[in-house]
C-alpha cells in the first residue's frame, strides 16, 4: 500500500492504494468520479475512458502507480461551472445516449479527436470512435453529436 498524489480535473488528490489498482477504481471509489465507467475491465469497450494528458487511456487497464505526473480529465472535469463543454450538450441535443454506458467513452475519445481536427468529416469521426462499443446502437446520433460540437466549437 502506497500513497499516491494525482492531479485530477485540476485538483491535487491523494489516495493510498496498490501500485497496481486500476486508475478507474480510484476515480469511482475514492474520487467519486462516476463519469467513466466499468464495462469490460480488459480495455476493450471503451467504456472507462479518461485523458491523461489530453491523450485517451483505458482507466480500467491503466495502473494508478503509471499515472506519475499525468494530469487526469474525466467527464466531470469537462464542464466548466455550470456550462456543459459543447459536446456535453451536443450529446444531449441530439439524444445520443440510450442506456448511456458507452456515453463517457464516446465523448472523452471524441473530445481527443475534435482537439486534433476541428472539422472531421464523418468518416473521420466514425474511425476515431470505432474503439468504443455501444451495444444500443445509438451510432448514428453519437456522429450526429459530435459533428454538432464541433460546428459550435468553432471560432
Ligand atoms: S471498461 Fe475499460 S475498456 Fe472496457
Ligand atoms: S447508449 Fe447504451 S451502450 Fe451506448
Amino acid at each position: 500500500m502506497r500513497t499516491f498524489e494525482l492531479l485530477v480535473n485540476g485538483m491535487t488528490r491523494r489516495v493510498a492504494c496498490e501500485e497496481d489498482t486500476p486508475l478507474l477504481y480510484v476515480l469511482r471509489n475514492d474520487f467519486a468520479l462516476n463519469g467513466p465507467k466499468f464495462g469490460c475491465g480488459l480495455g476493450q469497450c471503451g467504456a472507462c475512458t479518461v485523458l491523461i494528458d489530453g491523450q485517451s487511456v483505458r482507466s480500467c487497464v491503466t495502473a494508478v502507480n503509471d499515472v506519475r505526473r499525468g494530469e487526469v480529465t474525466t467527464l466531470d472535469g469537462l464542464a466548466q461551472g455550470d456550462k456543459l463543454h459543447p459536446l456535453q450538450s451536443a450529446f444531449l441535443s441530439e439524444e445520443a445516449a440510450q442506456c448511456g454506458y458507452c456515453t463517457n467513452g464516446m465523448i472523452m475519445t471524441a473530445k481527443v479527436l475534435l482537439d486534433r481536427n476541428s472539422s472531421p468529416d464523418e468518416m473521420q469521426i466514425r474511425e476515431a470512435l470505432a474503439g468504443n462499443l455501444c451495444r444500443c446502437g445509438a451510432h448514428n446520433s453519437v456522429v450526429k453529436a459530435v459533428q454538432r460540437a464541433a460546428r459550435e466549437l468553432k471560432p
